[in-house]
């Protein structure tokens, strides 16, 4: 008989359902939340809000393009955290209610985890086990070792700010847009990267730190624009591309040191950073030197989807590793 996993994931502002049978992807649908636009972030009150409005008719698009009635499924997979509470428990909520109604088990997958099994989506060429996985987004960087889809460990992780969040918080001040990542990579590709130098961390191990750079970063900038109030405006370019070489610089050296101390040269990149140009040509070069088996996933599935969280539920499933339905949302965690 087949296996039919809808997939609902709500953790931080993209509302996302999936539905996956027998391991081949059906549909992948995301409401992306326009709403935080003007505040340069995701407002949480807000994303839950739109994650109400959201989670019926993404659910219902995603049943119809895959052309599956609900009496089809055999689970529900659904994001239990980390992320906003508020944000989760609509639909983890969601979930509990539809296979409670249906009879059906329901599946807790990890965020995280789900970013890291992307890679496992039909359409990605999967990395053999054991395999390291930078996971890169805006509220996580880490180092992981990866022996199984259900044993990850964390190498190194970030002591303060991820870098994604530096990028959009360097972003902010320097009065772009949010989210901050996909625009410094714009300007960025038309700057010189080795224009400006910024701080960079000096800490023991595979653990990153971002809070100094961002500091450093602060300052430039204050003492440039006392010279000259158009500074940015002027600089735009070289100040986005010498800050992106920094941060991938930064992620690049302590996984080298990662590769070298485990002896592992399959090497994947996750989570919504990894859509960073520079960072995926650093991955390149690593390749092209004859140094690691790269695995860079669709762009689709490096920032928030359901897709991710549906491979994890079907792995799951085949183990019958279902979640209780008392088992609550949690805000905060790692793998
Ligand atoms: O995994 P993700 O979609 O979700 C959260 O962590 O919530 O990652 C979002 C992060 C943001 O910080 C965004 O600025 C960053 O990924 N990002 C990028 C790019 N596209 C998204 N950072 C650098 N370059 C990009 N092209």
């Amino acid at each position: 008989m087949s296996v039919t996993i809808l997939a609902i994931e709500s953790s931080c502002d993209d509302t996302g359902a999936a539905v996956l049978r027998d391991g081949r992807l059906l549909a992948n649908v995301t409401a992306s939340q326009k709403v935080h636009e003007a505040y340069g972030g995701v407002v949480p009150e807000l994303a839950s809000r739109a994650h109400q409005q959201h989670i019926v008719p993404v659910v219902d698009q995603a049943l119809k393009q895959a052309g599956v009635a609900l009496e089809e499924l055999s689970a529900i997979a659904v994001t239990l955290g980390p992320g906003l509470m508020g944000s989760l428990l609509v639909g983890v909520s969601f979930a509990k209610g539809l296979a409670t109604s249906l009879g059906i088990p329901l599946i807790e997958a990890n965020h995280l985890q789900g970013h890291v099994l992307a890679h496992f989506i039909e359409s990605t060429l999967p990395p053999p086990y054991p395999f390291l996985c930078l996971l890169v987004s805006g509220g996580n960087s880490q180092i992981l070792r990866v022996d199984a889809y259900n044993k990850m460990t964390i190498l190194g992780q970030t002591i303060d700010d991820a870098a994604g969040e530096a990028m959009d918080k360097c972003s902010k001040v320097m009065g772009f847009g949010y989210p901050g990542g996909p625009i410094i990579d714009r300007l960025a590709r038309q700057g010189n990267p080795e224009a400006y130098q910024f701080a960079r961390p000096n800490i023991a191990g595979l653990d990153y730190s971002f809070s100094g750079l961002k500091t450093s970063f602060l300052y430039f900038l204050r003492d440039h624009l006392r010279e000259d109030p158009d500074f940015v405006e002027h600089h735009k370019e070289d100040l986005a591309a010498s800050l992106e070489r920094t941060i991938v610089d930064i992620l690049m050296k302590k996984l080298k040191l990662a590769v070298k101390q485990t002896g592992i040269r399959h090497v994947a990149l996750s989570g919504g950073v990894s859509a960073n140009t520079a960072l995926r040509q650093a991955f390149r070069n690593q390749e092209e030197a004859g140094n690691w088996h790269i695995y860079i996933p669709p762009f689709s599935y490096t920032t928030d989807n359901a897709a991710m969280i549906a491979i994890t539920g079907y792995y799951k499933y085949l183990d019958g590793d279902y979640c209780p339905l008392e088992k609550p949302a949690y805000s905060r965690t790692t793998i």
